[in-house]
């Protein structure tokens, strides 16, 4: 197979040689080389502009991340081509890390002691149990069902939303947002950016999660409406709100978020593609198209993820 290699993050230095050696019958081409066309499998995440023109062979778009909104939104990608997600357990795992991390964070106030440490206050806050608490999942799909049983396991009371009901042990699990944010003192969001999550985490929404709660938006800035996060920050309804992800990124230097007390910022970190781990998985769907089987984990595009 041809293989074209189309990113303008992922570098190709650091997957070729992990490529090379898990498909090693198979050739390898890093964009702008299209091989004239002749291209079975194409690689991708944020491709640049025109990958897709003059490639009439191609038999699968395999994403390197695991959100998608940059192929499905590119009216160029040929629409007859299954497109399949990347479910990488690096990402899983680096995911469930960032996020008990911020949970944590919250949870035992170290956000504020960091603050009174800054003032030389010597003070303790309330101590609550994790059972006390309540994790309200947005999106209960790869990353939300790995981390609620995260959660779960200490101790945390986990709830859950999906657009289809859903079971995991342990969990509530709801398709009814507002029910799951009034019971939520932090929320976590593990959403697919699109027409129907864009500004999902408005000012009534926020307003739901019980007070001194905390955002956690690790899914895409769009779904956060940062004017009506300010003002529940400034209103002292949430005591804090945890961002790893922007509508403009990288964020600029001059946005107030940067220097709000409320907010932790990190660069859009919360879980980055492990080409280790993730080689292996774009293996097997390349194997499975050259057996003629339908690749996994491929993306509903009426759905939009
Ligand atoms: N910050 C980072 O470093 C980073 C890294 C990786 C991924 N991400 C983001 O995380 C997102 C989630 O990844 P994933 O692999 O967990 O996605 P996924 O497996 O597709 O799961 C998405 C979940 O969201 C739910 N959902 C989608 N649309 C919905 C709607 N309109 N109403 C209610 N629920 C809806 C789905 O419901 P169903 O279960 O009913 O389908 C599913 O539970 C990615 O799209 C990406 O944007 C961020």
């Amino acid at each position: 197979m041809n293989i074209l290699f189309a990113s303008q993050k992922e570098k190709p230095e650091f997957w070729f040689p992990l490529l090379q050696k898990a498909l090693p019958a198979d050739r390898l081409y890093a964009w702008p080389d299209t091989n004239d066309g002749d291209i079975d499998v194409a690689l991708v995440a944020t491709h640049p502009k025109g990958t897709f023109a003059n490639l009439p062979k191609l038999k699968l778009i395999q994403s390197m991340w695991m959100g998608v909104e940059n192929i499905i939104d590119d009216p160029q990608v040929p629409r007859g081509v299954p497109v399949a997600r990347l479910i990488d357990p690096g990402m899983v795992a680096a995911m469930g890390e960032t996020v008990i991390a911020y949970v944590l964070d919250w949870h035992r106030h170290f956000y504020c002691y960091r603050q009174f440490q800054n003032d030389r206050t010597w003070k303790r806050r309330r101590q609550y149990l994790a059972s006390d608490r309540t994790i309200g999942l947005l999106g209960l799909g790869e990353l939300g069902g790995s981390i609620a049983a995260k959660l779960r396991a200490m101790d945390f009371n986990v709830a859950g939303w999906s657009r289809r009901p859903k079971k995991l042990e342990g969990v509530a699990c709801t398709t009814d947002l507002d029910e799951m944010l009034s019971r939520s003192d932090a929320v976590l969001c593990l959403l697919p950016l699109t027409p129907e999550t864009r500004g999902i985490l408005n000012k009534d929404r926020i307003h739901r999660i019980r007070k001194d709660g905390c955002v956690i938006n690790v899914a895409r800035g769009g779904h956060l409406v940062i004017p009506d996060l300010l003002a529940a920050l400034d209103s002292g309804h949430l005591a804090h709100a945890y961002l790893d992800v922007f509508e403009t990124e990288p964020l600029p230097a001059g946005s107030p978020l940067w220097s709000h007390p409320g907010i932790t910022i990190t660069p859009h970190i919360a879980a980055l593609t492990e080409p280790r781990t993730a080689v292996g998985k774009i293996a097997e769907n390349i194997e499975r198209v050259r057996r003629g089987e339908a690749p996994l984990h491929l993306v509903d595009f009426a759905a939009g993820y």
